[in-house]
């Protein structure tokens, strides 16, 4: 599924291409699954194009899940191996074959389905990656995840309970069961409570779907702890400029392809601490309705495109 130009999920169009070859160091997979990120859409309207450029055509997606299906002798995969990966920023995920680097994959933990592979990785990689800026979240601290039954947030309660932190998890009336399923300590309803105005204090305030800012999370982090968002403005930046005066800190993630960091996750998943949390699948050739599901902010957990 590439595009040819920005615009609605119309430009995602289905076409036949040459077999990607393997580069050295690379490892052909065939893929049977591609999770679905804001990211992507971004990246068809334009939204990212100063980030990231106007090349075209550009097959978009991120995550994979599949099989190895050639690789080199210096690899530690050979033929056969159900593997995942998040892929640099070219992407190239929504297709059938894409070539990775060894360092960003990984083996897919035991009988864990190709749907919950592909689900995982951007989104797991984020939450982890944001807990491990400025001060590591430890056991027993405390931790507020905004946006939390969305796809990063849904990972970040997981992964911050087996992280052994208490998490309070913010989302609207119709979502907080699920957050409560998730393992949340202590949910909050934003469409009846203002998380910026309780009286708890945080060791660290993650707002997955960045509809907070800085300045608001002030009050509710303790000395020493810190706010890191998804989505930066320069509102952030100006905050991240006077970091250096104040003990409370303001950050922001911009989550990294990782082999070894998909590792921790995978043993997180192994030993059933976390678990993906899918809203729907989509045939590959779907992938503009898959868009359209995503665009509306609404989902719960994620949304993959299988292949036939
Ligand atoms: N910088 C990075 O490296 C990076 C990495 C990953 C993602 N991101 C960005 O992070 C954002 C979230 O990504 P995602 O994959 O989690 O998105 P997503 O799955 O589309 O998020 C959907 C969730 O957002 C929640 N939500 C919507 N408005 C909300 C609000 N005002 N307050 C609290 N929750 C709200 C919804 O819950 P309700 O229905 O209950 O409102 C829904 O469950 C996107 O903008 C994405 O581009 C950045």
């Amino acid at each position: 599924m590439r595009i040819h130009k920005f615009g609605g999920p119309e430009q995602l169009l289905e076409e036949e291409v040459s077999m990607p070859l393997p580069k050295p160091g690379e490892i052909l997979v065939r893929v049977h699954a591609a999770g679905v990120n804001p990211v992507d859409f971004k990246l068809r309207n334009g939204s990212l194009k100063l980030f990231a450029g106007k090349k075209f055509p550009r097959t978009l997606g991120f995550d994979i899940a599949g099989v190895v299906e050639k690789t080199d002798r210096s690899s530690p995969f050979k033929p056969g191996d159900r593997v995942f990966a998040m892929l640099p920023f070219k992407g190239g995920g929504y297709a059938e074959f894409v070539c990775v680097k060894c360092e960003f994959l990984c083996p897919i933990p035991g009988d864990m389905g190709m749907i919950e592979a592909a689900a995982t990785p951007l989104a797991a990689l984020t939450a982890l990656q944001a807990f491990r800026k400025k001060e590591y979240l430890h056991e027993g601290h405390k931790v507020l995840i905004n946006g939390a039954s969305g796809g990063v947030g849904s990972f970040a309660v997981q992964i911050a309970k087996a992280l052994g932190a208490h998490v309070t998890a913010v989302a609207s009336s119709k979502n907080l069961d699920f957050l409560k399923e998730l393992g949340a300590d202590e949910v909050i309803d934003y469409t009846t409570e203002d998380f910026t105005k309780q009286s708890q204090r945080y060791h660290k305030v993650f707002d997955a779907v960045a509809k907070s800012s800085f300045k608001q999370c002030k009050r509710i982090l303790r000395k020493g702890g810190n706010y890191v968002t998804t989505v930066p403005d320069g509102n952030l930046f100006c905050s991240m400029m006077c970091n250096f005066l104040r003990k409370k800190k303001a950050t922001y993630i911009m989550v990294k392809p990782s082999g070894e960091d998909l590792h921790v996750i995978a043993d997180m998943i192994a030993t059933g601490q976390v678990k993906p949390q899918i809203e729907t699948t989509f045939p590959l050739k779907e992938g503009q309705k898959a868009h359209q599901l995503l665009e509306t902010e609404r989902t719960r957990g994620k949304v993959v495109l299988t292949m036939e």
